[in-house]
């Protein structure tokens, strides 16, 4: 299968791809995973994309439609996290898909109050060795600053902190919600209220995923 989900920053997006994914046995392509990588290793995409990052601005098109595209052509069966993120990006994604001759199987809209995702993305902990991600109050590390899965140190991502993430929500409303009427007519497409908690979430878009399979 191949699947797609889109929604504001902080929404859950990363939490349910990775287990939604882990359950069908696709790749999960997270375009956030993808950059800070790129960023860490000093590549020269990481080196375009890092002060965009930060300042929680879009990293140009041209340079994530190349890194995802790499991705695609090396995987059977994926769900895309966080890409596209703006019209151009998912005309640029139908436009890769033709070519590769695969089809999206389920688009999913995740979606929170803005209270909800505010919360959520600033009391996010993310383990700087595994990429594991906990919450503060929500989903907490057993020992405070150390990985339950690894041992590793947590962080605070940059682009979580107060003054960064209200930019990130306005960039989320002038970029990526003219995706809702792009992608909404299409016969797989299909809406999550993601305010619950993490495994009534799930259930949902399980449901979701099955419709559009069926
Ligand atoms: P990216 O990393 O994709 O950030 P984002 O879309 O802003 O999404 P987040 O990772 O912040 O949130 P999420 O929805 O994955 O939530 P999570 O599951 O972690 O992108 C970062 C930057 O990279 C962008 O700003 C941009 O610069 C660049 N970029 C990325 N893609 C790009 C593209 N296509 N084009 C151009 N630039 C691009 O959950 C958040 C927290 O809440 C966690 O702590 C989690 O434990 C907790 N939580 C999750 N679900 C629940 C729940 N149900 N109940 C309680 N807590 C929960």
């Amino acid at each position: 299968m191949n699947l797609l989900l889109f929604g504001p920053p902080g929404v859950g997006k990363g939490t349910q791809g990775q287990r939604l994914a882990r359950e069908l046995g696709v790749a999960h392509l997270a375009m956030g995973d993808l950059l800070r990588e790129a960023v860490r290793q000093g590549t020269e995409a990481g080196k375009k994309a890092k002060a965009y990052m930060e300042a929680g601005e879009l990293v140009p098109d041209e340079l994530v439609v190349r890194m995802i595209e790499d991705k695609i052509r090396n995987v059977s069966g994926f769900l895309l996290d966080g890409f596209p993120r703006n019209v151009p990006q998912a005309e640029a994604l139908d436009a890769m898909l033709d070519r590769l001759g695969l089809r999206l199987d389920a688009i999913i809209f995740m979606d929170a109050s803005e209270e909800t995702l505010l919360q959520r993305l600033s009391g996010r902990l993310i383990c700087r060795a595994c990429g594991f991600g906990f919450h503060r109050h929500y989903s907490p590390p057993k020992i405070s600053g150390v990985c339950d899965h690894c041992g590793g140190e947590l962080y605070q991502r940059e682009d979580d902190r107060e003054e960064v993430i209200a930019g990130r929500l306005r960039v989320y409303r002038e970029q990526t919600t003219p995706l809702l009427s792009y992608y909404s007519k299409r016969p797989v497409f299909g809406k999550v209220d993601a305010n619950g908690a993490p495994d009534e979430v799930y259930e949902k878009l399980l449901e979701v995923v099955k419709q559009a399979d069926g």
